[in-house]
């Protein structure tokens, strides 16, 4: 998969060299090419910003050297790439779009800075290309360099190869399948005591059906906790008998629809 990130701060995509990704980079499995968008500017102050139209607070990225760089960019490969713009006001950035986005070999990610990228640019661009305007959460951050790191490690992790181990983005939290809509619930190594704390039992006892059955209940669990929203959302059709027993005891009923919905307070904590 080839990458290209075009932005003014280089420095801060450093991180793409490290770990699962910068390995990624060194097998060859992925092509980052970082670019510095000052370059496309013909000023001696290599000014990207501007005033907004209209008035109001902060500036606008000029639509100029974004468009110098994006037509370089592009004249420089084979077919069409997709473009990824980090935006606050984007669609949420979730795990069905990073399997998305890692099946198209090339994406262009431009992360900008000030109060965004003058709107011509998108459109520009959106006539030629399947153009993606994400945020990766309801937050504002200075610029869009850290949701793009966000975004590369999610979708690098997703390429064939990347990761050691195959299957162990098949039951990640958000992932399609049979843990869909479920959060992943505890993990443990060894030693088998720490600090006089103990492995639940059912992890020693070689039970595949049983060490299965409670990893599911530990996720119900987590995710009545920390998100109910996913089981409010979830397909009832994907909860057996047993799911159904433990979402009771932790104080949740089907409403008319068949969906879950909380009823009282959970039996047990
Ligand atoms: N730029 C600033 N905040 C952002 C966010 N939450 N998501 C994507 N890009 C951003």
């Amino acid at each position: 998969m080839r990458l290209d990130i075009v932005t003014i701060f280089p420095e801060y995509l450093e991180p793409l060299n490290v770990s699962l990704v910068g390995k990624a980079r060194a097998r060859g499995q992925l092509d980052v090419r970082i670019h510095d968008l000052r370059e496309w500017t013909h000023d001696k102050h290599h000014t990207v910003d501007d005033t907004p139209y209209g008035g109001g607070p902060g500036m606008v990225m000029k639509p100029e050297p974004w468009g110098e760089a994006l037509d370089e960019i592009l004249a420089s490969g084979d077919g069409r790439p997709v473009m990824v713009v980090p935006t606050p006001s984007g669609a949420p950035f979730t795990q069905q779009l990073a399997v998305e986005l890692s099946e198209a070999p090339w994406l262009v990610f431009t992360p900008a800075r000030y109060e965004g990228i003058d709107r011509r640019v998108i459109e520009e661009y959106g006539d030629r290309l399947d153009v993606r305007e994400v945020s990766i959460g309801d937050y504002v951050l200075a610029g869009g360099e850290a949701p793009v790191l966000v975004m590369v490690e999610a979708i690098a992790r997703l390429l064939p190869g990347v990761l050691g181990n195959a299957a162990s983005h098949q039951d990640d939290s958000f992932a399609p399948g049979a843990m869909a809509d479920l959060l992943e619930g505890p993990v443990y190594t060894k030693p088998p005591e720490w600090r006089g704390r103990t492995i639940p039992e059912v992890l020693l006892s070689g039970h595949h059906g049983k060490i299965a059955r409670w990893r599911r209940d530990e996720a119900f669990r987590r995710t009545d906790r920390n998100r109910p929203d996913l089981i409010e959302r979830a397909d009832p059709a994907a909860f057996d008998k047993k799911d159904r027993e433990i979402l009771a005891a932790l104080g949740w009923a089907p409403g008319t629809d068949g969906r879950f919905g909380r009823t009282s307070e959970a039996v047990e904590e």
